[in-house]
C-alpha cells in the first residue's frame, strides 16, 4: 500500500510542477483565464501532495520526498521549457489526470482488499476530484 501511495506521491508532484510550468508558458488570447484556471489547479494539487505524504507516515511508511525519485517513479512526464497554447495544455492535463484517477482506482481496490478503511476513503476524494476536473476538461474542449 505505502508503495502504491509513494507512485501517486510521484505523480502528484511531477504534476505540480508541470502545472506551475504551464502556468508560466501558456500564451495566445485566454491566457488570463487558462493561468488562472492552472494556479488552482495547482493549489488543488499540492494540498493532496502534503495529505498523502502525511498519509503514508500514519501507515508506518516513509514518504518519497526527493525530486529524481519522484521521476524515477511517476509515469506523469515533465513539460518542456516552452511556450503552449490552451488547447495543447488542456489536452496534456486531460491525460495527466486520467493517469491520476486510474491509479486511484488501482488503490481503492487495493485498500478495499486489505480492508484499509483509512486510504479507501481518502482516495474516494481524489476520484471525486479528478473525475469531476476530467468532466469539465472534456467539456471545455468539445467543439
Ligand atoms: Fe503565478
Amino acid at each position: 500500500m505505502v508503495e502504491e501511495l509513494n507512485k501517486l506521491l510521484s505523480d502528484l508532484n511531477v504534476f505540480y510542477r508541470k502545472l506551475q510550468n504551464y502556468h508560466w508558458n501558456i500564451k495566445g488570447h485566454d491566457f488570463f483565464v487558462v493561468h488562472e484556471k492552472l494556479e488552482e489547479y495547482y493549489n488543488c494539487i499540492n494540498e493532496q501532495i502534503d495529505e498523502v505524504a502525511e498519509h503514508i507516515l500514519i501507515l508506518g511508511g516513509q514518504p518519497l520526498g526527493r525530486m529524481k525519485d519522484y521521476l524515477q517513479i511517476s509515469t506523469i512526464q515533465e513539460a518542456n521549457n516552452e511556450k503552449l497554447t490552451s488547447d495543447v495544455i488542456y489536452k496534456n492535463v486531460t491525460a495527466d489526470i486520467t493517469i491520476l484517477l486510474n491509479l486511484s482506482k488501482e488503490i481503492k481496490k487495493l485498500a478495499e482488499e486489505k480492508t484499509d478503511y483509512g486510504t479507501s476513503s481518502l482516495i474516494d476524494e481524489y476520484i471525486s476530484d479528478y473525475s469531476k476536473k476530467l468532466w469539465m476538461l472534456t467539456q471545455m474542449q468539445e467543439k
